[in-house]
This record gives structure tokens, sequence and C-alpha cells, in this order.
């Protein structure tokens, strides 16, 4: 038999009309008041028992985490708390849930800390806050689409694995269906890759920008929305090995069109989900404002969830050059003070969170866009400016989470180009494929990457990154 939502009986009208509903028991109280909660929105519905007339055996059987049906008469609710309810006329128990055993999860009615949370990820999706994390990204992802289909790009599907690094760093895991307990040799004692299953050295993508680039400079406006790869060991709350990535690419576009893109970009799917989850957005923010509470007045927020959230799409991103963002940081009270653990002496230096954050949190208060970065600590495809030392980049910042897009222009002088490869030993041979796009018809063209895990942090107001995706890899974790 079709069964309703609890989304949708929630917001019905057809009082006196009869309703079936599934999902989990989130509370039974007074062997009468059901909070049933089928994961359609944050709300419960409140279902009413007639515990006179059920089976006691029946009713011993309704515990907190048991998947029920229940059939019966939408009313108006008597009690505080809810408009409606359902009058349950038949339950039936689809699954049980013991009490003895669920009071061993975090299934179990209390609060339970967010590192309780992770040992179990297979479970926490059944509570509050991870059911409006979730929604949230699941909407997120479809604003990301929608916004992009609007504006005629297309998506190009470029691969997951890769004989390429694309960012040149060497972060990479390795591909291979070799038994490692014994491999084919060369002569020399290296591992023969030729009798591997590609025929050659492959790997886990660590960004599909390289193969965007082709597909733009053919369909034009393009995105990527895929997993990548990071074998880099860097445990900490904004790093995972395996995480989703966005990134759009166009043709005959330059930095400033980029930047515009991003920003507009970013701004649209905040404010989709403004428009959208509210619900959602109230319960963590409501979350947010209670554990504020135990926090000195100095670390509480200075604005709620929603308020941040409408700040970024009111306001513009403050644009500023690297150049500009060194002289504000060297001149900063915490540098003088010796407080940075990675002090800025001088121009050149590789930007650390902790002076990322003091652009965005403390010296601008809003978010940030830098450019025009030094050519040798960006990656080999983007453009050179005519001073022969900046390259046409730019990363955007954010409030509590530092770097949240990665972009630039990209080199379209093949022989620039060229130089720079052999300049850090990129071997031609590698990307031939890629240089072939600078010699048939190329153009300007930029695009960006922004890391998905990092907007649903700044949406919903979470800490770790972990938090805000189902099952998260990380250095020594790889769980489910
Ligand atoms: O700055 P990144 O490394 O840029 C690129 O990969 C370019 N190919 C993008 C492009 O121009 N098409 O990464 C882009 C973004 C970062 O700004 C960050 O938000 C996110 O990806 N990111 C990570 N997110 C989670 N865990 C990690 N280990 C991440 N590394 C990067
Ligand atoms: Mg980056």
């Amino acid at each position: 038999m079709k069964h309703s939502y609890v989304a949708e009986v929630l917001a019905s009208q057809d009082i006196h009309q009869e309703f079936t509903v599934k999902g989990w028991v989130r509370s039974f109280r007074a062997n009468q008041f059901i909070a049933l909660n089928d994961g359609s929105t944050i709300n419960n519905l409140q279902c009413v028992v007639d515990y006179e007339n059920t089976d006691p055996e029946l009713l011993k059987r309704i515990t907190v985490g048991a998947a029920i049906a229940v059939t019966g008469i939408l009313e108006e609710s008597q009690g505080k708390g809810q408009r409606v309810e359902i009058k349950a006329q038949t339950i039936v128990i689809e699954g049980d849930a013991h009490p003895e055993e669920v009071k061993l999860t975090i299934l179990s009615p209390k609060r339970h800390s967010l590192e309780k949370l992770r040992e179990q990820s297979h479970l926490r999706v059944r509570t509050n806050t991870f059911g409006a994390v979730m929604r949230l990204r699941s909407k997120l992802s479809f604003a990301i689409h929608q916004y992009f289909n609007e504006r005629g790009f297309y998506q190009a599907h470029t691969p997951i694995i890769t004989g390429s690094d694309a960012e040149g760093a060497g972060e990479m895991f390795k591909i291979t269906a070799l038994d490692l307990e014994n491999p084919p040799k060369n002569e020399d004692g290296s591992i023969n890759y030729k009798e591997d299953f590609f025929g050659k050295e492959t790997n886990l993508t660590v960004s599909g920008q390289l193969e965007a680039e082709t597909y733009a400079l053919g369909l034009g406006k393009v995105y990527t929305f895929g997993p990548t790869f990071r074998a880099e060991n860097s445990n900490t709350s904004r790093h995972l090995a395996e995480f989703w990535m966005i990134e759009p690419e166009v043709a005959f576009c330059d930095l400033d069109g980029n930047m515009d893109l991003a920003e507009d970009f970013i701004k649209y799917v905040v404010n989709y989900v403004l428009t959208h989850c509210q619900d959602d957005l109230a319960f963590l923010e409501n979350r947010l404002v209670q554990e504020d509470k135990s926090k000195p007045q100095a670390e509480r927020a200075s604005m709620l969830l929603r308020e941040k959230l409408q700040f970024v799409v009111d306001n513009n991103f403050k644009r500023v050059s690297y150049t500009e963002a060194i002289d504000i940081l060297r001149n900063s009270k915490p540098n003088k003070k010796k407080k940075f653990k990675f002090p800025i002496n001088a121009w050149g230096a590789d930007l650390q969170s902790e002076h990322e954050r003091f652009l965005v949190e403390k010296h601008f208060e809003c978010p940030v866009i830098l450019f025009d970065y030094p050519a040798n600590i960006k990656a080999f495809y983007m453009r050179l400016n005519e001073d022969g030392k900046t390259v046409r980049a730019m990363d955007i910042l954010f409030p509590g989470i530092g770097e949240i897009v990665g972009g630039s222009q990209r080199e379209e002088r093949l022989d620039v180009l060229k130089e720079k490869m052999a300049a850090l030993d990129i071997p031609e041979e590698e990307l031939h494929w890629y240089l072939d796009t600078r010699r048939f018809g190329t153009c300007t063209h930029s695009g960006f990457g922004l890391g998905f895990e990092r907007l649903v942090l700044f949406v919903t107001g979470m800490t770790n990154i972990r938090d805000v995706i189902p099952y998260p890899r990380t250095p020594g974790n790889a769980d489910i």
C-alpha cells in the first residue's frame, strides 16, 4: 500500500483523512505519544496510540529505533509543539530494535558527542544533526547542478583513474592490479608496470581539471562534480583523503571573469539553501547557540548561522592581491608579536591557514579573494603574469574555513607552458594531450575548484570535515 512521508503529512490540510506513515521511532512517551521520523524532514510526526485498546505485547515493541508503519487519521493536535498528529488505528512493527542493544549505541536517546557519533558512522544519519547535515549536503549538490545547467554549462565526467598528476604535487593513491606480493620486475629490479592492468602506472585523480580543460576547449563552458583523492598526510579538521570537488572551466574567460563566476556561484547555492532548507538550518543554528552557551563570551559566534549565510549572499567578496595581503600580514599584530607559527617575513611566503584566517576573520571580516600569487608556490598550469614572477591564480578564503576555492587563468601559450613543465621536471610525453590543446586553437580560459565538503562545513556551521560526509576517509581511517 502507498504510504505518505512525514514531511507531506506535517504540511497536509487533509484533516480527518486516513494516512499511512512509515519510519523510525525517535521516542515513545507515556505509552501514548510516538515521535516518528522517516528522514524526509528534521521534524517528527506525533502518532497518538490508544494504549487502552492496544495489545500490550505490541506496545512493548514500540521502542526507540524500531521501524514501524502507522495507519490512522490526521487530526489537529491538542498538544503543544505540533499543528497536526496522527491518531493511530493500526501499528505494524517492521523491524524491532531491542532496548538493551539500542542502549549501547548512539541511537539511545541522550546527547552523544560528535566523536562518539563518528565511531558509529552507519547509524549517525538517524540523529537530528546528521539528518540535517546530510539533507543540506544533498540540496547543495542539486543547487550546484541547477546553477550550471541554467547558465549553459555542460557537465563533463572526467576520469577517476588517470595516468597524470593534475596538481603536480605527488599526493596520489596508486592503482594496480599486480600481485603486490610478487610483482613483475624489470631488469633493474623496479616494478614492471607494462604488465599491469593498464600497461602503465595509474592513480586516483587529484583533480579533473586538466581533462575538464580539454572539454571546455570544445564545449565552451563545462563543470565536473566528482570525487577526488589526495594521499596528503594532513590530519586536520579541513582535509579528507577522499573529497568531492566542483570544477568549472570556461573558454574565453580571464581571471576576472573567473572570480565573478566563483562569487556568483557561491552566493547562488548559499541563497538556495537559505530559501529551501529553513527547518534544517534553524535546527543547526540552534545547536550552535546551545553550544556557544558553554563558551566564554569572546569565543562565541558574532552572527547566527543564517545571518552568516545571508551576509555572504548580500556582500561583495573583498578582492586583494597576494602582494597587498603580504603587506597586511607583515604589519599585523600577531606577526609583530610573533604569534604566527609561520612568521611572515618576506614576499614569496606561502600562506598558511593561520594567515588566511587572520585576513578573513580579523582583518577584512568578510570572504576574501586573493589573486596573483607567486608563481613558485602554485601549480604549473597557471598563467604567468607580465612581471614574470606572479601567476593569475586566485583562492577564495572563508571565515571559519580558510581556503574554499582554488582557481586560475590557465597558461594558454605553448612555449611558456613547456618551459614551466621543463623547470618542474614534468615530462612532456605524460601530458602530450594537454599540450595539444595549446597547439590547436589555444585560447584564454579559466576555472576553479570548490571543495564540496568545505562548502557543506560553512553552510551547516559544523567544524570538522569528518562530520559533513557520510563515510570520511582520513589518514588511518577508511571505516565501512
Ligand atoms: O586548490 P586545489 O588543490 O585546486 C585544484 O585542485 C585545482 N585543480 C582546481 C581548479 O582550478 N580546477 O583544490 C581546490 C579546492 C580547495 O580550495 C579546497 O576547497 C578543496 O578543493 N580541497 C580539499 N577539501 C578537502 N580535503 C582536502 N584534502 C582538500 N584539498 C583541496
Ligand atoms: Mg589550493
